[in-house]
């Protein structure tokens, strides 16, 4: 019922043309993945300028899909941005392109403001200018949960909660909200934002934890674990988070924000000792437990993201469907079975920054 609502909604024609943005990254490709076949009467331009986490690749099965193109545009460059919302005649936006490492924002955190806020800042007037035509134009704006800092042993993240970043990232992406809440309140421009917590499954560029853990392990390097590894995580199958950004896109209502999470916390340590007792077992390998190796912890390292997605699952109707443990079967299994796609990634430019990350810890 929900899914055929949501269909019908997106081909309504206020929806005939979305910008999806970083759609060639981790989240953004298993989004185009889903939506391109399943809404064949909508066009989609998926606008990404190729940075180190991209990936067209991943795209292979829908890149010659009639309504599927691909702009190279960097959304840091104002004009570039102004010149394809030109060329397009888009009614909505998803917004996902974002440098989204927070190793990589504490190395060099400018980067992280010219893209998350400057071109999250770009997108809103190519927007705002759009409105004008078309009062009804959504922007969607894809976030994190980190923008509400750190919790203690208890509670959980809401709609409501404070924002509070710790690192250089979430400080951009807090800023980037700010800024998208203040487009609606101030110019009524259709918004909606997700906050999300962290995303595991296909596709996962190799330096976020799972993947850079099972890379590591394949290859019998050490599994570096920050601190003393009691950090928690709230872990969401990339295929549930872009069910929920559909159905917000959908049907979010206007000025909302929605928080989005899997009900599954779990422990840094415990989730790389799970890591290494599946790939133990498909490989039938020696314990890999040895190669786990505590270091220096993350300066500024948050303790434990944990969400109450309540509003979500009670207005829009969206659940996980995954469960962890399969979830992360099914995760480590891809990426056994697609090396090559791995070794590409972290081939080139990757390589001097896992070389300055860990050469010292
Ligand atoms: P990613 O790093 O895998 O992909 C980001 C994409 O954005 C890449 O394709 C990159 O080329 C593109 N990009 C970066 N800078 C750009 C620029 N200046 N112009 C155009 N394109 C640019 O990131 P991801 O993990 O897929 O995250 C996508 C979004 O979801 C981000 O906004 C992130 O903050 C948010 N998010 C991620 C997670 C997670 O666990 N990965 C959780 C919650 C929210
Ligand atoms: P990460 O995948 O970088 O996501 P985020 O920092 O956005 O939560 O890291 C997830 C957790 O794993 C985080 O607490 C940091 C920790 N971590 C390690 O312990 N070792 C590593 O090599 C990496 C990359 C992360």
């Amino acid at each position: 019922m929900i899914e055929q609502e949501n269909k019908d909604r997106l081909e309504e024609p206020k929806f005939a043309s979305v910008a999806v943005t970083g759609g060639a990254g981790f989240i953004g490709s298993n989004l185009l993945l889903r939506l391109v076949p399943k809404y064949p009467r909508v066009r989609f331009v998926n606008i990404d300028c190729l940075t180190y986490a991209a990936n067209l690749s991943n795209l292979a099965s829908i890149e010659s899909a009639e309504n599927y193109s691909f702009e190279r545009v960097d959304i840091a460059e104002s004009d570039t941005v102004r010149d394809c919302f030109a060329r397009h005649d888009f009614d909505a936006v998803i917004h996902l392109a974002a440098e989204s490492h927070v190793d990589r924002s504490i190395m060099g955190p400018r980067r992280f403001v010219e893209t998350n806020v400057l071109g999250t800042f770009n997108l809103l007037e190519s927007a705002r200018a759009v409105m004008e035509e078309k009062p009804h134009f959504r922007f969607h704006h894809v976030s994190t949960d980190e923008v509400y800092g750190s919790l203690g042993e208890t509670g959980y993240f809401t709609e409501e909660s404070s924002y509070d970043p710790n690192s250089p990232y979430s400080a951009s992406k807090a800023a980037s909200d700010h800024l998208v809440n203040s487009y609606h309140v101030t110019y009524g421009l259709d918004t909606v934002i997700t906050n999300c917590c962290n995303n595991y499954g296909p596709y996962q560029f190799p330096e976020k934890l799972i993947p850079l853990m099972v890379r590591n392990a394949v290859k019998r390097m050490k599994l570096p674990v920050y601190g003393d590894g009691s950090n928690v995580r709230d872990w969401l199958h990339v295929e549930d988070h872009c069910a929920g950004l559909e159905a917000v896109f959908n049907q979010g209502r206007p000025g909302e924000t929605y928080v989005i999470g899997g009900n599954c916390e779990v422990a840094n340590i415990d989730l790389v000792k799970q890591i290494t007792a599946i790939l133990q077992k498909s490989l039938e390998s020696e314990p890999l437990d040895s190669l786990i190796e505590f270091v220096a912890d993350r300066p500024g390292h948050d303790h434990r993201y944990a969400i109450d997605a309540s509003k979500i699952r009670n207005e829009l109707g969206w659940r996980p469907s995954y469960d962890f443990e399969s979830g992360l079967q099914q995760t480590i299994a891809w990426y056994l079975d697609n090396e090559e796609w791995v070794e590409n990634c972290v081939s080139g430019e990757y390589r001097s920054y896992y070389e300055q990350m860990y050469t010292n810890r």
